[in-house]
């Protein structure tokens, strides 16, 4: 049965997306790595999202079978708006995964979690033997940090615990990230609070160092994983 469901149907992207051409041409080479039988991993983020247009589409025209694991809510519901049928980690591995990123650097290390999936997006990463990061070429830097802040994902109990270890790893600035369709601070999908914390070097031991402070769920650096990044030119 059907739910019909007028959300679902109106579900639309909160906010303007840039460089959508970019971003389209990017997604058809996604598109065009599908097999039937796939089960990929999905990540998050505007990319991600015009990319399940070409994907949706390709499995219809193809009457492919593919299964999506998702790494937030949004993408479940749209991957549900748009038929892409879902699965999770407990019933399958994926076979690839693709996901956007907010920086890149020279040697493919990552800023990731402007929309605060980083958690579910590294498990994902880390899951799959095969990864594809999207970025259009905005997201190129030559260091970490240049443009966007480390998000670190923080059990709320430990926020102050927390803030204090990452002024010990040379954080110049630590925000609470605030909500915008609630009052106060955002709360992810573990039901928990995002920092978004600044730092002059970031060195390729800071992931880890931030990870071990207690109260991290996880941080939105990806160093040294196993990923292949496709570039999208901001005007093609
Ligand atoms: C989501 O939590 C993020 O990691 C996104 O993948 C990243 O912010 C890129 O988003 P856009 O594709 O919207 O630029």
């Amino acid at each position: 049965m059907n739910w019909n469901s007028d959300i679902i149907t109106n579900l639309s992207w909160a906010g303007a997306i840039s460089n959508i051409a970019g971003k389209q041409k990017v997604a058809d080479q996604i598109v065009s790595k599908i097999k039937d039988g796939d089960v990929i991993g999905v990540g998050s983020g505007s990319t991600v999202y015009l990319t399940l247009f070409a994907i949706a589409e390709k499995i219809k025209a193809e009457k492919l079978n593919i299964k999506a694991i998702p790494t937030s809510i949004e993408i479940s519901l749209f991957c549900d708006k748009l038929g892409i049928p879902l699965t999770s980690l407990f019933e399958h591995k994926p076979d690839w995964c693709f996901d956007g990123a907010d920086e890149v650097d020279p040697n493919k290390s990552l800023i990731k979690g402007r929309g605060g999936a980083l958690f579910k997006e590294k498990l994902l990463i880390s899951s799959s033997p095969v990864n594809y990061i999207i970025v259009d070429d905005t997201k190129l830097v030559d260091k970490l940090g240049s443009k966007f802040p480390v998000p670190v994902e923080v059990f709320p109990q430990a926020l102050l615990h927390v803030e204090k270890e990452l002024k010990a790893l040379g954080a110049t600035n630590i925000i609470l990230r605030l909500a915008g369709g609630k009052d106060g601070p955002v709360i992810t999908e573990n039901n928990n609070l995002l920092l978004d914390v600044h730092f002059d070097e970031i060195d390729t031991d800071m992931e880890r160092k931030i990870k071990s402070i207690t109260g991290v769920i996880e941080s939105g650096l990806f160093i040294n994983y196993n990923i292949e990044v496709l570039v999208a030119s901001n005007n093609s």
